[in-house]
């Protein structure tokens, strides 16, 4: 009998549900909030708010568009953390509930997993190239920056993480800043498109060992640009593109930087991005061209399964569920990453 599994992600300000049998992606749905916009930034009690209204129509899309009956369903995989407390209560509470009225075991699955092993969503139109374990995943986000190296789909290590701000905050943060518009990493990596990356210099982290920081060269850029702008008020505007080339230049560098060294350091050339910033063009181009030039092999998700999606938490629902794993009914989502037990 096939394993059909319900995925449920609510951790930040996408509510989603997919479904997929024995791994094979059937239907992926994805409600974004655009009430955030607004505030240039996430609201978490609007987040909470909108996910409650969502959760009902965005699941049963899900199962209409797989063309599966609820009662067909063999488990439910929801994320149980790092995330918003709020928001992650939505899906936790309304896998449990669901689970327990259909009489089927739930799977809690941490929503890092889920990006690290996007690339393993099966699709029945188009072959995927999976890459093979042990392989090193830059996971790159809103929340977090991380090497990880993932020997199978349950077991993984984080090798480095950020020490402060996460690079997706700092393309959000500046974009801010800039006054160019939220959320920032689409917004920069369009300018950048059409600027120089060679023009300006921001400050580099030197932090030892694989970790990340990012706060330092966000200071830099609002510097820059304050004393800047103190001689020439429409400095940013006349130079927006460079800077944002410039810029997006710097925390590829940074981001790069480690990810080689994590490289040379395991000896492993099966390389894999994940995250929100993973759909960043100049980060693709980069780590295609250091890939053909050290001899990686490099897998860069599809731009569907950057951001947050339940595709990838059904996914990973579904490696822990053949292991076994159940959720117990009293469990609790987690905000920190921290307070993840596995
Ligand atoms: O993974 P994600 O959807 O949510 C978290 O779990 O954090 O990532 C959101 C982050 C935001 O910081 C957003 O600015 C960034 O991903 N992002 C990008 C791009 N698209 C989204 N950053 C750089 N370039 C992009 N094209």
């Amino acid at each position: 009998m096939a394993d059909i599994i319900l995925g449920i992600e609510s951790s930040c300000d996408d509510t989603s549900a997919a479904v997929i049998r024995d791994g094979y992606l059937l239907s992926n749905v994805i409600a974004s909030q655009e009430v955030h916009r607004a505030y240039g930034g996430v609201v978490p009690e609007l987040a909470s708010r909108a996910h409650e209204l969502n959760i009902v129509p965005v699941v049963s899309e899900a199962l209409s568009r797989a063309g599966v009956g609820a009662s067909e369903l063999t488990a439910i995989a929801f994320t149980r953390g790092p995330g918003l407390l709020g928001s992650l209560l939505v899906g936790t509470s309304f896998a449990k509930t669901l689970g327990l009225s259909l009489g089927i075991p739930t799977v809690m699955v941490n929503h890092l997993q889920g990006h690290i092993l996007a690339g393993f969503v099966r699709q029945l139109d188009k072959p995927v190239r999976e890459p093979s374990f042990p392989y090193l995943c830059l996971l790159v986000s809103g929340g977090n920056s991380q090497i990880v190296r993932v020997d199978d789909p349950l077991h993984f290590e984080i090798l480095g993480q950020t020490i402060d701000d996460a690079v997706g905050e700092a393309f959000d943060k500046c974009s801010k800043m800039m006054g160019l518009g939220y959320p920032g990493g689409p917004i920069i990596d369009k300018l950048a498109a059409a600027g120089d990356p060679d023009r300006f210099k921001f400050a580099r982290p030197r932090i030892p060992g694989l970790d990340y920081s990012f706060s330092g060269v966000k200071t830099s850029l609002l510097y820059f640009v304050r004393d800047e702008m103190s001689k020439d008020p429409l400095f940013m505007e006349k130079n927006k593109e460079d800077i944002c080339a410039s810029f997006q230049k710097c925390l590829i560098d940074i981001l790069m930087d480690k990810l080689i060294k994590a490289a040379k350091k395991t000896g492993i050339r099966e390389i894999a991005i994940g995250g929100g910033v993973s759909a960043n063009s100049g980060l693709r181009s980069r780590i295609t061209q250091e890939g053909l030039k050290r001899g990686w092999n490099t897998y860069l998700p599809e731009f569907k399964f950057t951001t947050d999606n339940a595709a990838m938490i059904a996914i990973a629902g579904y490696y822990h569920y053949l292991a076994g794993e159940r959720a117990p009914l009293d469990v609790a989502p987690v905000s920190r990453m921290s307070d993840f037990d596995r």
